[in-house]
């Protein structure tokens, strides 16, 4: 997700352009820009790479950009690195349309080629100079102005975006356009505004409009006029916002994890919509073909924490579906352990930040023995993403909270992708099965809505564990690696030391350690290990273990064994783990919040371990 930020007024824009974008920084932050109309109706444009310092100091703070329209962007890169070039705002070459986006344009490579058609060049690799282009496509073509441009622009896009735009013909106005990605419009003495969220605005204005889908807006320093998609005006109230800043970066949330946690449904849906085109896996723009596919006799999943443990999830799905062996080992252990490699292996390497210093090193490792490398990775340009012979990106933006969720979750997303393109090119999923696996993905953005939804019950149980000292998770394959996951969250977050277990191993020593007390949570999605693990979950209870039970809808037979019992909506065994996971990062959230604990920051840990 990206920030960005419009004005119009009678104070010189640029200074109150920056201050917004500062507010917004936790939405990206690897290059930033503005563009404000002087006083001649000229546009200024200037844009810097890194963070947004970098830009407040190429413009004096804003003095150095006269004028009192303008419109802000800080990016974080999905489309095309980070870079001057990529960064907003963009526009076409006789600044006819000057905008900033925030949001993806699914089909902006279509777009792209039937522009170029039309006589329009590219000077940058960004889905957003395409939106742009194609609005000043519309508004030449048409010559009635820039509602029929942008409506024709809506109808033809498919994706989420926040549109923020201004025209030449058209001084002292600022229009723009809604479909999913967030935006809202202040007005305030003789000024009004546009930001992606409240903090860029709070400081001017409380008195709010929120634009919905499809809706279009036309800003100008006497207030704002709202369109639909036909062009006919449409009424809005105002709203006046209560929260205050800090609240208001979280978007009302509380902590930016359960925030997080809320965005995990559009955080899936966005990573699949960009890897999936019309039912199929497209993966052309990571470069990885058919022949290396049908090349690699092996496979390496390298990361750490959360990622090693999505990591161990895509070993079992991708063996099950693609036959490829798959070995899920430690950054910090594959590094130093002299691994002997075959040269046809791949080497994926699994980071969130793509700054991960073990996760790095393993990455040079195989290339110096001349392995392929593949970085799943959710910052676009970090380094591992630069290094790597391949990327497949995640969408999940970034991610403020110190314990990961939608990160982890796009990463699930991913590694699912992956195993059903490597199962469907090396000949093991014929067509059908290749289809209904993809459409089983995506269902799970709306299931695991319909979890967050019961989100109450989770927060009464966890009043349960918070005063625990031990809290065993239990499971077999998947949900073995679904225990991992649970258990890193809880132990990070509440302080409370708890250990992943494969169910089928307690009884070679650790049952030793079950007692009247101790908590014991069993994850049981896998229909196949199911009774296996009901068994293990009876043992524990028979000597005194306090049970709960995570399991799909219709095996209530768990309840018979449990103290507690969450369900899961039903979903393909291989896919549960991006179900599973939601409860158990629910549940560390609020045992983390009854021990009066700093949720997002959480003691001795760092969001990005960039040293050994
Ligand atoms: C996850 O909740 C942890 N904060 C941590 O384990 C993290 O997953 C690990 O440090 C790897 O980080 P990366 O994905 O950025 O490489």
């Amino acid at each position: 997700m990206c920030g960005i930020v419009g004005v119009v007024g009678n104070e010189a824009a640029a200074p109150i352009l920056l201050d917004g974008l500062s507010k917004l920084e936790y939405r990206g932050y690897d290059s930033a820009g503005i563009a404000v109309r002087n006083n001649n109706d000229e546009f200024t444009i200037v844009k810097a790479k890194g963070r947004l310092k970098d830009l407040q100091e190429k413009t004096n703070d804003g003095l150095a950009v006269p004028g009192t329209c303008g419109i802000g962007h800080t990016r974080w890169a999905t489309h095309g690195e980070p870079s001057e070039i990529n960064a907003h705002p963009h526009s076409t070459d006789d600044k006819n349309v000057v905008g900033v986006h925030n949001g993806i344009i699914e089909n902006y490579q279509e777009l792209r080629e039937k522009l170029i058609k039309k006589g329009y060049s590219f000077y940058s690799q960004t889905d957003t100079e395409v939106v742009v282009k194609l609005v000043d496509y519309y508004y030449k073509k048409y010559n009635i102005g820039p509602i029929d441009a942008i409506a024709k622009t809506m109808v033809r896009v498919r994706g989420s975006y926040a549109l923020v735009l201004m025209f030449k013909d058209f001084p002292g106005e600022i229009w723009v356009a809604r479909k999913d990605s967030p935006m809202i419009i202040g007005t305030e003495n003789g000024a009004s505004y546009v930001a992606s969220d409240v903090p860029a605005i709070l400081k001017y204005t409380r008195n709010v409009y929120y634009i919905g889908n499809h809706e279009m807006g036309r800003l100008t320093k006497d207030g704002a006029t709202f369109y639909n998609l036909d062009g006919e005006e449409i009424k809005k109230d105002l709203v006046e916002i209560k929260w205050d800043a800090e609240a208001a970066e979280k978007e009302g949330y509380e902590h930016f994890m359960i925030k997080e946690i809320h965005e995990q449904p559009r955080v899936v849906r966005e990573t699949l919509n960009t890897h999936v085109k019309d039912g199929k896996i497209d993966f052309s723009e990571i470069g990885l073909t058919e022949e290396v596919i049908n090349s690699v006799t092996g496979i390496y999943m390298v990361a750490c924490g959360s990622a090693y443990h999505a990591g161990v999830v895509m070993q079992y799905v991708m063996e099950s579906l693609a036959r490829v062996p798959v070995r899920c080992e430690l950054a910090s252990e594959f590094r130093y352990r002299n691994p002997i490699l075959d040269p046809n292996e791949l080497i994926v390497i699994i980071s969130q930040s793509g700054e991960t210093a073990d996760s790095l090193a393993a990455l040079r490792e195989a290339k110096t023995q001349g392995i392929k490398t593949l970085a799943i990775v959710n910052v676009v340009g970090s380094s591992i993403a630069r290094e790597a012979d391949y990327v497949l990106y995640t969408l999940a933006g970034p991610e403020i909270a110190v314990a990961t969720t939608k990160a982890y979750s796009a990463q699930l997303i991913a590694g699912y992708l992956l195993s059903i393109e490597f199962g469907k090119l090396r000949g093991h999923l014929d067509d059908a099965k290749y289809t209904e696996l993809i459409k089983e993905l995506e269902t799970i953005p709306d299931k695991i809505t319909k979890i967050l939804e019961d989100k109450e019950r989770i927060q009464w149980f966890s009043n349960k564990l918070a005063n625990s000292t031990d809290i065993f998770f239990i499971g077999r394959g998947i949900d073995y690696a679904i225990c991992m996951e649970g258990s890193l969250k809880l132990k990070e977050i509440s302080y409370i030391h708890s250990e992943a277990y494969a169910a089928g191993e307690l009884k070679h020593g650790t049952i030793s350690l079950i007692e009247k007390g101790i908590q014991v949570i069993s994850v049981l999605t896998q229909t196949d290990l199911f009774e296996k693990t009901i068994s293990n979950m009876v043992e524990c209870k028979s000597r005194g273990a306090y049970s709960m039970g995570l399991t799909s809808y219709g095996n209530y037979s768990v309840e018979d064994s449990a103290d507690f019992t969450v369900y899961i909506p039903k979903i393909n065994p291989l896919f549960a783990a991006s179900l599973a996971v939601v409860p158990l990062q629910l549940l560390s959230y609020y045992v983390s919040i009854e021990r009066g604990l700093d949720v997002d920051k959480p003691r001795n840990l760092a969001k990005s371990v960039t040293v050994e």
